[in-house]
This record gives structure tokens, C-alpha cells and sequence, in this order.
């Protein structure tokens, strides 16, 4: 954080100060509400959650180099006590924004692919100046300000991950970080559970559009309705990407090559350039053209769009991550989280991966789909028999429609089986599948699939895999280490019921 003093924070969150915190004391390392993590000279947010009082690590926090704990009670170490913390450090961070008048917020919001597009946002934002993005998803009340936070009086952009999960949500993340640009990907049924309908959904959406001033710009997706509809909705220009022709910003010639990665020619106002993303699935055409507008408008060149989105490498892990087994069977890990608009998108990457291969699909539930929910899945299980998936695995009962949907149609998969949990479905993959298969992975995250990914990795090395297969394996193994590290990290605000929302 920039160097501020305590007497500053406390009068910008309206706290007060408390056990020895004097007002002098500048804070000017990381703000974090994690107690485990490293924080010389910064300062942490002690949020009481359901399972975990993050007032119990104040102590801890201290030790780990904070200077003082953002509170709502006393807690024996320096600290500003406030009413509620997570206000306090949304006030915090508005207020530190507000400072640094060169940084441009980019907004990214949607059902779908605000991480993967925030993603290509950070790799390609830097082409026009330091730019600050969140690692993962962190999208919430508290991930949102914790990443404008780290921004500094180098930083001209903040790439920000907007997730709602009811009305007002992003406009509260807009009163903290206000954007230039907001980004509107998709409206789809992601946590419609929470919205009650679509239009709830879309509504909760354009709070972004309506968010931005008059000299801003909305980025809105063509190809979705309910998103083009928000033009209506905002003061600021409006430019519109897809693969429709009216679209400004759009992608001819698209194509997937055999690993399912796109190939495509950008054309924008300001000219075309080719592009050969890195990432998996159609899907991310969607996603690169939003960045590709997003950029434009702050003045990058087709060319130099085009050269940074084809340099972007996968960051955020279990999407649509694509691993070869040592015993020939490819395995596309995309367990991160599911919702019908990213099941078909991973569907077809997993037919253009497995052209001329046999294709498993082991699928298990879209959570917090509301009513809609059997019919969702079902029309899941039918894709999978059109788009001539070999062999379908319904994982948990909340996903037995989809096993349905696939008995509809003609012409179902080979072989259609249901298991109960991610072991069942593991064994039964490792003991059906073959040298040259495709496996894809995917459900809601509490399904717990990626453990099948993982599974399906070590059991070629267990399976007397050469040399140079258990390195490979080791790899893996290593990254699955490194992730498990971060999925904690992440669940730590989730135990104190902090981050509830987070990765969402
Ligand atoms: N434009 C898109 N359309 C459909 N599916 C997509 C799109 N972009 C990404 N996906 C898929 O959606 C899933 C989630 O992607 P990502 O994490 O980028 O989305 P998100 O909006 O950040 O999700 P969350 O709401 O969990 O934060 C992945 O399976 C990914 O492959
Ligand atoms: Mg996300």
C-alpha cells in the first residue's frame, strides 16, 4: 500500500486508534486478511467469519510484520477499531485510489470468463503501463479492495474482476475502484440461484455500465442480447466486440487447431493483426476480443494486441488446463467451476482436442442454477450425444439429468455410466480409458472433480512409467502442490466466512 500513516487510515475509515497505534506509524507493505501471510510494515483486516474470528490472529499478524490490525474490537496490538471491517476496507481502498489519479480501472464483469479475461487483461494492459490484476478470482467486498491496495503511484492500470452474487454487489465495487472501463462478457445462469432470474442477472450486470462516467467506455459483448441491451443503460460510449459483422471489435477466420486452441484474425477499427491464442477452447476467442476492445480504446494497436493476447499463457489453474498422461491419455482439467455456458464451451474443446480419439466426459453438477436446474443439466447430457462424445461418467446425484439428457437423444454415447462421487469416477476412467484418449473434467467446484484430473495424471506414473514419465509426473505433482497452497490461501478468508463470495 502507499505509504499512509494510521492517523490517515483511521480518519478515512472513521475508526479510532487503540492499544499503543500512533498516529505517525506509516504502513507501507501488503493489506491482507490472511494472519499466515508475510506483511512487513503493512497492516491486516481481522474479519470475523462463521468458522474462524480473523480477530483471534491479530497477534499473529502482528508477528508476521503488520503494523497495526484494521478491527472492530480492541485485540491487544496496535489497531483501528471500526464498526465493520469490510467497509472499512473498501473506504480504505477508495480512498487510496483516489490518490493516484493516473490509474485507470478496467471493470470486468459477466457469468463467464472474468477471470480468463482479467487474465489477458494482465498480459496485455502492461504494453501500455504497469498494470496491478488480482491473482485468481478474486472478485469480492474483500478480494476486490485488497487488490487495489497494492497499487502504487507507478500504476496506470487495475485490472478488476467484478463478481456479484445479488443486486448492488458490483455497484458497490464500483464505489470503491471506479472504472473507465467496464467490461460486460455474457449473461448467463451462473449463481441464478441467488438472482431469482436472468433479468436479475443481467440487471445485477449492468450496474457496471451505469457505473461509468461520461468520458468512460463499455465494452459490451455483440453476441450476447441482454448484454448489448446495457448500452441503453450507460452514459459512456459504448464499443461492442463479437462475431457478429455489426460487432467493432471482431474475429474472422477462427479456427481450433488440435489442441483446441484458437486461431483467429482480429479486426478493430483501428486495424486487423493475427492471433494464435495459448489458451483452450473457443470460448476464448469471446474472452481476447472483450481484452482486445478493453485495449484498443486505451490505445494500444491492433498489432500489438494482437502479438501480447497470442504471448498470454494460462494463469489461473483448473480452467480448461490441458495435460498429457505419460500413458497417452489427455486429460483436460477444467473442475475449476461449471455453469451451462462453460459445460458446452468445454464440450466443444474437448471435440476439437479429441478429433479422431476416443472422448470421455466425466461431468458432475452445476450448482446454483435455481429452477432450472434438471432441464440445464439434461440439455448438458444431450450436447454430450450430439457432439458424439464416446463415453459420458455422470458423477453425484445432482447431476443424474445429465446422464438423461444423453438417453434422449438417438444416438447416445458408447458407453453411459453413473457414479456416485470423484473416487468412483476416478476408478472407473482409469480402468476404462486407453492410450490415446481425451478426458475432460469439469463440474462445480464443491464436486470436487479435479481430484479425477490429478488422479488420472499419477496413475501413468504408478503404472510403470519410464524415467522421464516420473519427471513428468513430478512436475505435476509440484504444481498440484503449489495450487493446493493457493486453494488454501484462498480458503483461509473463506474458514473466517470472510471470503465467502470470493472465487466466485
Ligand atoms: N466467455 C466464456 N463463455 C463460456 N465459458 C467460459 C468463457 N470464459 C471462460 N469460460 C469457462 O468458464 C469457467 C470459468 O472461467 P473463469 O474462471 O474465467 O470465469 P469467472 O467468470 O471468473 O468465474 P467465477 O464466477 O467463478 O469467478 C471455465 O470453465 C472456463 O473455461
Ligand atoms: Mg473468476
Amino acid at each position: 500500500m502507499i505509504p499512509t500513516t494510521l492517523g490517515e487510515i483511521a480518519a478515512t475509515v472513521s475508526g479510532r486508534l487503540a492499544d499503543g497505534a500512533e498516529p505517525d506509524r506509516l504502513v507501507t507493505g501488503p493489506v491482507e486478511v490472511d494472519s499466515r501471510l508475510p506483511m512487513p510494515g503493512g497492516l491486516f483486516v481481522a474479519v470475523p467469519g462463521e468458522r474462524v474470528d480473523g480477530h483471534d490472529f491479530a497477534a499473529e499478524a502482528i508477528g508476521a510484520g503488520a503494523v497495526a490490525v484494521l478491527a472492530t474490537r480492541p485485540v491487544g496490538v496496535p489497531a483501528i477499531v471500526v464498526g465493520d471491517s469490510v467497509a472499512a476496507l473498501g473506504r480504505l481502498a477508495a480512498g487510496v485510489l483516489a490518490r493516484l489519479p493516473a490509474a485507470i480501472v478496467v471493470g470486468v464483469t459477466g457469468s463467464s470468463g472474468k477471470t480468463s479475461t482479467k487474465d489477458l487483461l494482465a498480459a496485455v494492459l502492461p504494453e501500455l503501463g504497469p498494470t496491478i490484476a488480482p491473482p485468481g478470482s478474486h472478485n469480492t467486498e474483500i478480494g476486490l479492495p485488497l487488490t487495489v491496495l497494492r497499487a502504487d503511484r507507478q500504476t496506470r492500470y487495475l485490472a478488476l474482476e467484478m463478481g456479484a452474487r445479488g443486486a448492488g454487489h458490483i455497484a458497490y465495487l464500483c464505489e470503491i475502484a471506479p472504472p473507465k472501463v467496464g467490461v460486460v462478457l455474457n449473461v448467463g445462469l451462473a449463481h441464478a440461484e441467488s438472482f431469482g432470474s436472468r433479468e436479475g442477472i443481467a440487471k445485477a450486470k449492468s450496474e457496471l455500465v451505469q457505473a461509468l462516467p461520461a468520458d468512460g467506455v463499455a465494452v459490451l459483448n455483440a453476441d450476447d442480447d441482454r448484454v448489448l441491451a446495457m448500452r441503453e443503460l450507460t452514459g459512456a460510449r459504448v464499443i461492442s466486440y463479437g462475431t457478429s459483422r455489426s460487432a467493432e471489435v471482431r474475429a474472422a477466420a477462427v479456427e481450433l487447431d488440435q489442441h483446441g486452441r484458437a486461431r483467429f484474425v482480429l479486426r478493430t477499427p483501428a486495424g486487423s493483426a493475427p492471433v494464435a491464442l495459448r489458451l483452450v477452447g473457443a470460448h476464448q476467442v469471446s474472452n481476447a476480443l472483450a481484452t482486445a476492445a478493453a485495449a484498443g480504446v486505451l490505445g494500444l494497436a491492433a498489432d500489438r494486441i494482437a502479438a501480447a493476447l497470442s504471448a498470454a499463457e494460462p494463469t489461473s489453474r483448473w480452467r480448461m488446463e490441458v495435460a498429457a498422461g505419460p500413458d497417452g491419455i489427455t486429460v483436460i482439467n477444467d473442475a475449476y467451476n461449471a455453469n451451462p455456458d462453460s459445460m458446452r464451451a468445454a464440450l466443444q474443446a474437448l471435440v476439437a482436442i479429441g478429433r479422431g480419439r476416443r472422448t470421455w466426459a466425466v461431468l458432475g453438477e452445476m450448482r446454483e442454477l435455481g429452477a432450472a436446474a434438471a432441464d440445464e443439466h439434461e440439455a448438458i447430457g444431450r450436447l454430450v450425444a450430439r457432439l458424439n462424445i464416446s463415453g459420458l461418467v455422470t458423477v453425484g446425484e445432482g447431476a443424474r439429468p445429465i446422464q438423461v439428457g444423453a438417453g434422449r437423444e438417438p444416438s447416445g454415447p458408447t458407453e453411459s455410466v453413473y457414479v456416485a462421487d470423484a473416487q468412483a469416477a476416478l476408478a472407473l476412467v482409469r480402468a476404462r480409458s486407453l492410450s490415446g484418449d481425451v478426458v475432460l473434467v469439469k463440474a462445480s467446484r464443491a464436486i470436487g472433480l479435479e481430484q479425477v484430473a490429478a488422479g488420472l495424471l499419477e496413475s501413468a506414473a504408478e503404472a510403470g512409467a519410464d524415467r522421464t514419465d516420473r519427471q513428468d509426473a513430478g512436475a505435476a505433482d509440484r504444481t498440484d502442490r503449489q495450487d493446493a497452497g493457493a486453494a488454501d490461501r484462498t480458503d483461509r478468508p473463506d474458514a473466517t466466512g470472510t471470503g465467502k463470495a470470493e472465487d466466485r
